[in-house]
């Protein structure tokens, strides 16, 4: 049996959720590629000791390039905050190596296209971490919405919140931080956009606004900074096809945890869903029999592959990890020269990040940009 040397750069939330789906993968989809995992790489060498030890690698550095130059590495899982993906994605593709990278791919376009560029010139794999694209409810919504079941879709709405920055008195953050992007856009408007592209197409025309609720935040030792990007973003879209698009972006939106509401309306029903109940989906059909007709909820179960790969039986539902372990699988297909594996890669990486600087543009401008 085949195997791969794994090198994982970064053991925050996104590493474990990389560590684990290196973990899972064989053991869930049977691979016939093996992970083996090589290399970890964190700040200091006494935090990669411990993480290396946790998570089941061999080696650990404290300088994420002693990884890069490890000849038994051939893929590098990079989860590292935004401001340090375009070098390291990039050193990892120069070096040869296969890279799965968190999104977004950087916070200045020119890094996104350097690394679209490395990628190609480099004939390996790169691609990102949009993991809400893997869920077995959005590939049957897509399904469903190719099967015609609600008609030609005319309009969408999508709503991403958080509150993990509700909080004005929370500490300042990479995540506030001008090189980390524009904030709310980057952080998470990413998301809504990876499931736009797969369900609907190309973001054609933006029209944006960007607010800021808090102008400053406290720092660590005293004293307070300013936050440099937006946590609110409201937007309206013009997709491929002529459908109409609205996104609300907020990761300072108290009560809501893990909110990515989708609306898709077509000419003959809606289907609606919530990555907060990420195991079920609405729909709604206009040729139901008008005494019972209402949206039904339809729960998730081994009939929406790849559910069946966890778990037989029906109703018990599948987690985030999940989605990592999935995404995970769809790379080693990649790397097997699989073209339809499921991944967003760094050029269709590099759509979504000129969609985001477009919005970006039109808020300063204060007008409709083409993308
Ligand atoms: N796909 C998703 O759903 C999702 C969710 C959250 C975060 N993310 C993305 O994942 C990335 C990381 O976010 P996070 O929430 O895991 O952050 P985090 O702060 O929890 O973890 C970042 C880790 O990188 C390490 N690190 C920083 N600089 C390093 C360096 N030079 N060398 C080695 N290690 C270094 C830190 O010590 C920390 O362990 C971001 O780009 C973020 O946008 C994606």
């Amino acid at each position: 049996m085949a195997s791969l040397g794994v090198g994982l750069i970064g053991t925050g939330y996104m590493g474990k959720c990389h560590a684990l789906a290196w973990n899972g993968v064989g053991p869930v989809f049977g691979e016939t590629i093996r992970p083996r995992l090589v290399h970890l790489a964190e700040v200091d060498q006494g935090m990669a000791d411990r993480k290396a030890a946790e998570f089941g690698f061999a080696r650990a550095s404290g300088d994420w390039r002693a990884l890069i130059a490890d000849p038994e590495v051939e893929v590098v899982s990079v989860t590292t905050p935004n401001a340090f993906h375009a070098e390291m994605a990039i050193a990892a593709l120069e070096a040869g190596k296969h890279v799965w990278c968190e999104k977004p791919m950087a916070g200045a376009l020119a890094d996104a296209e350097r690394m679209a560029a490395a990628a190609r010139a480099s004939g390996r794999v790169a691609v990102l971490g949009y993991n809400y694209i893997q869920n077995p409810m959005i590939r049957h919504i897509q399904t469903l919405i190719a099967e015609g079941v609600i008609g030609a879709v005319n309009h969408v709405r999508f709503e991403m919140d958080e509150d993990f920055m509700a909080d004005a008195e929370a500490p300042f953050s990479w995540r506030s931080e001008g090189r980390a992007g524009y904030g709310a856009l980057d952080d998470f408007g990413v998301h809504p956009l990876s499931l736009m592209q797969v369900l609907f197409g190309r973001v054609e025309a933006v029209m944006a606004q960007l607010s800021k609720p808090y102008a400053d935040r406290p720092v660590a030792g005293g004293g307070r900074r300013e936050v440099e990007n937006f946590d609110v973003a409201s937007v309206l879209l013009r997709l491929e096809g002529g459908v109409s698009g609205v996104m609300a972006l907020s990761r300072a939106a108290w009560g809501r945890k893990g909110r990515i509401a989708m609306q898709v309306f077509g000419s003959k029903g809606t289907i609606a869903y919530d990555q907060e109940r990420m195991n079920e989906f609405a729909l709604y059909t206009a040729d139901d029999r008008k005494t019972e007709q209402g949206f039904r909820t339809v729960l998730s179960g081994p009939q929406h592959a790849p559910y069946d790969k966890f778990i037989p039986a029906p109703g018990h539902g599948l987690g985030f990890n999940e989605l990592k372990i999935i995404e995970c699988h769809e790379l080693l297909r990649a790397i097997s020269g699989d073209a339809s594996a499921r991944v967003v890669d760094f050029a269709r990486g590099l759509e979504i990040e000129r969609a985001v600087h477009a919005m970006g543009r039109s808020h300063a401008e204060g007008r409709w940009v083409e993308v």
